[in-house]
């Protein structure tokens, strides 16, 4: 027997299952989709991307890193449109390349949605504190920071003199509760905060665009200064590296496939529309950005702010609203993105568990609520432990080495199952098969090999583990229970 799960036996479990609430339409989809997408990438990192790598071209880096996402999205809307399962890319892989790697990836979505929302977690905080010290109150230090740092240089960890980042495990805590009561509330919540977040973005961009100095976007490539990877066409490119962050999330969509009213024509909708509209943001904001303020002062956790206080000094009028205005944005933006990241890693837990991969804790779901709550609920406690420890540059590359290394197995599975299956519907294709999936493998791998050693050393030490897991119980539950279903 192989190891594969077979793709009609999960449309048939997809058309059957009605223990999830088919509550989602078209634009609940794109709406979650942006909801984990902008977020700390846009409101952190653009600056400091802009002011240590790419200058004003950083607009060109988030074309470039777009693009690269653009091929992993359309492989990602092939699968969801044809297997609607909560799984996501652990189920693609299930599906083409096997039990195996199915684990491999299960395992590794964990990097990006469970240490993802610990990640935004850290970034909210941030904001948070940064926020309440405007108005004049002030949260001592050792409860809003890592007690842990890493040093490089010289390969340690530090103890930081911080006890716990108390503000980021709270954030998750209670947004955890929000995701045990229900999809349908949650779906709601993420819209609200995405009409909040994208207005106080279309508001910075419509605004700073009367404020734009050309002479601040000349050169828009600085020259390099010699050394790889600062200005020049080299920054442009570790730009796209750092700021890949930015764009994590749109694949979050397809853990939601069961919850879509009709996923087969939704969830391309949602994936590809979700990056869409982000990305013309991300390129929008990052010219205003850089027009309004000379790229050299964006190194700082809130460049927004700076861009403002830019604004502020053109116009000669206090513009406290504004300020005010992008902070409670960046805020509510952020913890949108927390929310479909704790929202999806439960999802993957769920179809892990029901394949046997995972014990029976995992996919039990909450009789009233519907909400796979217990999943939930263990997410939650581990994010939140997470985010009150480690500090968010050590998180961030870790989650985004994670994310890439999805996108290339979803990018090579796309292609093995045309092979394998070329007679099934698929109601969304990648075009131009199979230079779009082999362009978003290459991209993905081009930008992990970006990252440091340190990383890999990570993500290699969390496989090593995931794979010792799957050899005590994934491999013989798992293979338990496909014997089951096929007698
Ligand atoms: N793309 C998400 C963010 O920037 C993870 O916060």
């Amino acid at each position: 027997m192989r190891a594969t799960k077979s793709v009609d036996e999960l449309i048939r479990e997809a058309q059957q299952t009605q223990e999830l609430r088919r509550v989602l339409g078209p634009a609940n989809l794109v709406a979650l989709g942006i909801g984990a997408i902008i977020g700390a990438g846009i409101f952190v990192l653009t600056g400091q991307a802009a002011a240590q790598y790419a200058g004003p071209a950083i607009a060109l880096s988030f074309v470039i890193s777009g693009i690269g996402c653009v091929f992993a999205a359309l492989c990602y809307a092939e699968f969801a449109s044809l297997i609607p399962i909560a799984g996501s890319a652990y189920t693609y892989a299930y599906a083409t390349l096997g039990r195996f790697f199915a684990w491999v990836i299960g395992w590794d979505l964990l990097l990006e949605y469970l240490f993802g929302a610990s990640t935004v977690a850290v970034g909210w905080s941030g904001y948070v504190v940064s926020w309440l010290a405007d108005i004049g109150v002030h949260i001592p230090r050792e409860w809003a920071a890592a007690p842990l740092a890493y040093d490089p240089k010289v390969h340690q960890w530090t103890s930081t003199g911080a006890i716990f980042n108390l503000p980021a495990a709270l954030i998750i805590v209670l947004l955890t509760v929000l995701l045990v009561l229900g999809i349908r509330e949650s779906a709601t919540f993420n819209n609200i905060i995405v009409l909040v977040k994208v207005g106080v973005i279309v508001l910075f961009i419509v605004f700073g665009a009367a404020y734009v100095n050309v002479a601040n976007w000349l050169p828009f490539i600085p020259e390099n200064t010699g050394q790889f990877g600062h200005y020049g066409w080299s920054g442009v490119l570790r730009g796209a590296g750092v700021i890949f962050f930015a764009y994590i999330g749109f694949d979050a969509v397809s853990t939601a496939a069961q919850e879509a009213r009709n996923p087969q024509r939704d969830m391309p909708i949602g994936i590809i529309g979700s990056l869409g509209i982000s990305t013309l943001l991300y390129i929008l904001v990052a010219l205003v950005m850089t027009g309004v303020v000379d790229y050299r002062q964006l190194g700082v956790p809130d460049p927004m702010a700076v861009a403002v206080n830019a604004m502020q000094s053109a116009s000669g009028e206090p513009l406290y609203w504004l300020r005010h205005a992008i902070k409670l944005g960046a805020i509510a933006g952020l913890s949108s993105v927390i929310l479909v990241l704790l929202l999806g890693q439960p999802r993957i837990f769920y179809a892990m568990a029901k394949d046997g991969l995972l014990p029976p804790f995992f996919s039990h779901v909450h009789k009233r609520f519907r909400t796979p709550a217990r999943a939930t609920l263990l997410t939650g406690a581990v994010a939140a432990l997470i985010a009150g420890l480690f500090p968010i540059g050590i998180l961030g590359e870790l989650v985004s080495i994670g994310t890439l290394l999805a996108f290339t197995i979803v990018s090579i599975a796309v292609i093995v199952l045309r092979y394998q299956r070329p007679d099934l519907p698929r109601p969304f294709r990648v075009p131009l098969m199979p230079v779009v999936p082999i362009l978003g493998a290459l991209v993905s791998l081009v930008q992990m090999f970006s990252l440091p050693l340190d990383t890999w050393i990570r993500l290699l030490g969390w496989m090593a583990l995931g794979l010792l897991l799957y050899a005590v119980y994934g491999r013989r539950h798992g293979a338990v229970l496909q014997r089951q279903r096929v007698s």
